[in-house]
């Protein structure tokens, strides 16, 4: 069990914090806006939202931004919402630099325009050694896809005599996903009253807890981030445990 696996009520935490950022586009079309309005909004909701984790002492916020489903939106779409990757990575990453953020990104890279590429590359370069909150993008990212990657590598090792097939464990496989050096999220929180996981994180949230809210992404702030960690915090998690009082009372009589 890791260190964020503590069973029981959290006093504490969550340390990571991952967010499925959905409902930009039912928040412009209930005002009879464009899609792509919803998606300018939802990009100042994940500024604002960087600034109140980081202020609330969460240490790794990691954000579901493209998913590689995402790839089925109409063109126009896609294209609106690469350039406002763009635009973020690269009209903000000072700020996020000089405020201590270090920014990763996951999700394959193979398949971004080469310029997007760089840019990410160079966002995480220059962010490495910074030692405030982590900043996870997830991008071009599904975790179907991310595992097969990670069993391609693994394949790879087998076949190269690096690795014997008898001695994989949990661990290799967790070694070569995009979020290698990263601990599990403890709460995943969705916005938008959708209650699914779309492919997002599937082998890491094993054991998160859930927090689903109504809040269309947009509108998602200080407080609606704050309700969310109370939530988690009274939550009893038990990794196939058992509670507590009822712990006293299983057993063989
Ligand atoms: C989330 O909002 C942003 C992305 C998935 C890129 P949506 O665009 O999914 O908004 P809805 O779900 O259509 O309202
Ligand atoms: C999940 O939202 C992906 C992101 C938030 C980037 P979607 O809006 O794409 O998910 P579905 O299609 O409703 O499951
Ligand atoms: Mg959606």
């Amino acid at each position: 069990m890791s260190a964020g696996q503590r069973p029981g009520v959290q006093a504490a935490g969550p340390s990571h914090v991952a967010v499925i950022m959905d409902g930009n586009g039912r928040w412009a079309q209930l005002r009879g806006l464009p899609r792509h309005e919803g998606h300018r909004r939802g990009l100042e909701a994940l500024r604002r939202t960087v600034r109140n984790a980081s202020d609330l002492g969460i240490e790794i916020l990691t954000v579901y931004s493209f998913s590689t489903e995402n790839w089925r939106r109409p063109a126009a779409e896609v294209s609106f919402l690469m350039t406002l990757l763009k635009h973020f990575i690269e009209k903000d990453l000072t700020e996020l630099g000089a405020a201590g953020v270090r920014v990763r990104v996951i999700g394959g890279r193979s398949d971004l325009a080469p310029d997007l590429r760089r840019l990410v590359e160079h966002a995480e370069a220059t962010t490495r050694d910074n030692t405030g909150m982590t900043l996870v993008v997830a991008f071009n990212y599904g975790s179907r896809d991310e595992i097969v990657r990670a069993a391609r590598r693994l394949a790879s090792d087998v076949a190269a005599g690096r690795i014997d097939a008898g001695a994989i464990d949990e661990s290799s496989l967790s070694e070569r996903l995009d979020t290698a050096d990263l601990p599990d999220p403890e709460l995943v929180i969705r916005t938008s009253g959708e209650t699914r996981i779309s492919n997002f994180l599937l082998w890491q949230a094993a054991y998160a807890e859930f927090v689903f809210t109504p809040v269309l992404w947009p509108d998602f702030d200080r407080a609606a981030l704050e309700e969310a960690l109370t939530e988690y915090r009274r939550r009893e998690r038990r990794f196939g445990g058992v509670s507590e009082p009822s712990g006293r009372n299983v057993g063989v009589a």
